[in-house]
């Protein structure tokens, strides 16, 4: 092992799994400021693949039964020159914050973070982000696959029912008009893509601690994760 590769595991990492719409993001950038550590989003790392295969042109509808489509949709994923400044992402020198926030991104991102070799190429990536003094890694399976060794694994959850009443207040709050049972179909569905995949499906690590925050405000869970993390000396 390379002295960088044991610098790194030297340092710290909370993971935050579970389902969209369970708060895990806004759990995660909460965490990672009170802390001063840094953050990872890794579901913006799938909704970029899938955005940027639109914008490119390279067509994944049938990825999961054509090799060839999936090395494709693996090798513009393993060329990209991704950024995060602050909430915005940057793309080869383009901004795509609000590109990667529609609904449309969204079920993209699920398409191409189905495909193995999609995982595979965006691996490294994601483990670069593992620098003093610490990193909140946010996604579905930090705890599960890329970061096995964390110090505090997450598994946040909550009920599809209230997740679609929380992404739905989001919307209209931006004056989009949506549909709550149009919203609980595709939340479900893209569960159901989630938790069924072969590769690094969604589900709580073995030593995960789960966390149902259906009637808890995001809070409390905070307050919840931050003794947990006390406890264990991490801050
Ligand atoms: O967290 P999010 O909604 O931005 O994630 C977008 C999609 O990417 C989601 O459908 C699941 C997928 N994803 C994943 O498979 N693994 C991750 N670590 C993060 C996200």
């Amino acid at each position: 092992m390379s002295r960088d590769s044991q610098a790194a595991l030297a340092v710290p990492v909370i993971a935050v799994d579970g389902p969209s719409g369970s708060g895990k993001g806004t759990l995660a950038r909460a965490l990672a400021d009170q802390l001063g550590w840094h953050l990872l989003d890794s579901g913006a790392l799938y909704r970029i693949v899938g955005a940027m295969c639109v914008r490119r042109g390279v067509d994944f509808s049938q990825a999961g039964q054509q090799p060839k489509q999936e090395r494709a949709v693996a090798a513009l994923a393993a060329g990209l020159d991704i950024r995060f400044t602050g909430a915005a992402v940057w793309v080869d020198e383009r901004d795509l914050t609000d590109e990667i926030r529609t609904e449309d991104a969204g079920a993209n991102a699920s398409k191409v973070a189905h495909l193995p070799a999609v995982r595979d190429a965006v691996l490294d990536l994601q483990r670069s982000f593992r620098r003093p003094p610490g990193l909140v890694a946010d996604g579905r399976d930090m705890g599960t696959v890329v970061f096995t060794d964390a110090a505090l694994k997450i598994f946040l959850d909550a009920s599809a029912e209230e997740r679609a009443q929380r992404r739905y207040k989001q919307l209209k709050n931006k004056g989009l008009s949506v549909s709550l049972r149009g919203l609980l179909a595709q939340i479900q569905d893209r569960d159901a893509r989630d938790r069924g995949r072969a590769v690094a499906p969604l589900k709580p690590a073995d030593d995960a601690i789960v966390v149902d925050s259906t009637s808890m405000s995001i809070e409390a869970v905070l307050e919840l994760v931050l003794t947990e993390a006390r406890h264990r000396g991490l801050c």
